[in-house]
């Protein structure tokens, strides 16, 4: 189990790695955060970590957003990472949660000239949803945060609590996942995942002005089925009714990493199986991220190499 933190600037035994309850962050959700992966490989015994680089970008963009002022760059972060997985010494898959916050000042509600702070820790994960396939979905009555009151582009935790409401919801309904539309009704994303659908051998997912976090999974998809699979890719507005023409349908992100959606509003998808597209590309994924597709070794970061 974890045992260590980068916290304070240091790495720390993990129990040494608290807030207080005066922290601004757990009052006003004025935090962000990452969610990374490292996947262990029997085959080159290593842990790779993926992407680790754009999802440092993308925290940084997030804790600008909160007029946050992080004191490490991304490299020092990355760094930082590498150092406490290595000393951690994993062996497994694991997930790597850093995270930005503001210490203290609760009459304060502002955001510009609070004590910024970051910790990272990581544990030992399996998969999100505890399953990979079979996915039963529900479009949600709640509708996904909008850029004009959160920053939707942003990981930032307070907009989390869109993703909770709507995730127990679907839950408490029998459901495994919900999708979320827009303010305009048009298809964003999952709590915690993003959205793509197989129409006619397309693959279909909303622009990234949909309101939906800019997901790192997401983007290696689109590359990966343009470049490997010679799919054609739309990134285009989806409505409702549309969901229930797909032939395929699946979410993608660090988490839930890929899943195949068997219904959305107890309408079947395709045979309700795991469709050609969505397994090539899960296949395809899965030697991405464990190091056995030579051309993109370098979206890697190995741990112990
Ligand atoms: C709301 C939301 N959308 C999308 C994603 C997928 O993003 P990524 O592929 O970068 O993990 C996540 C998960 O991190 C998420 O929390």
């Amino acid at each position: 189990m974890t045992t260590l933190a980068f916290h304070e600037g240091s790495i720390v035994p993990i129990e040494q790695a608290t807030i207080s309850i005066t922290n601004h962050t757990f009052h006003y959700g004025t935090g962000c955060f990452a969610g990374i992966r490292g996947y262990w490989s029997e085959r080159h015994n290593e842990l790779f970590v993926f992407r680790m680089a754009d999802h440092y970008e993308r925290f940084l963009h997030s804790a600008k957003f909160l007029h946050s002022r992080i004191a490490y760059s991304s490299d020092q972060l990355q760094e930082a990472t590498l150092e406490l997985l290595k000393r951690e010494g994993w062996k497994e898959n694991v997930y790597i949660r850093p995270i930005a916050y503001k210490d203290e000042g609760i009459f304060r509600v502002w955001l510009h000239d609070a004590r910024d702070k970051v910790s990272v820790f990581s544990h030992p994960v399996g998969g999100y949803l505890g399953k990979f396939e079979d996915i039963k979905v529900c479009v949600s009555s709640w509708r996904r945060v909008d850029d004009t009151a959160i920053p939707a582009r942003g990981k930032i935790n307070g907009s989390y609590v869109n993703s909770s409401l709507a995730k127990s919801e679907a839950m408490l309904s029998g459901h495994d996942e919900a999708i979320l539309l827009n303010q305009d009704g048009h298809v964003s994303e999952a709590t915690a995942a993003n959205f793509m659908m197989v129409r006619d051998g397309v693959l279909i997912t909303p622009p990234v002005t949909a309101n939906l976090l800019e997901g790192i999974v997401r983007k290696s998809l689109i590359q990966l089925a343009r470049e490997k699979l010679d799919l054609e890719v739309q990134e285009r507005q989806i409505d409702r009714s549309e969901l229930y023409m797909a032939d395929e349908a699946l979410f993608c992100g660090t988490g839930v990493q890929m899943a195949a959606i068997a219904s959305i509003d107890h309408r079947t998808v395709g045979d309700a199986g795991t469709g050609p597209v969505t397994r090539a590309l899960g296949e395809l994924l899965q030697r991405v991220l464990t190091g056995d597709e030579p051309d993109y070794l370098h979206w890697l970061s190995p741990v112990y190499g």
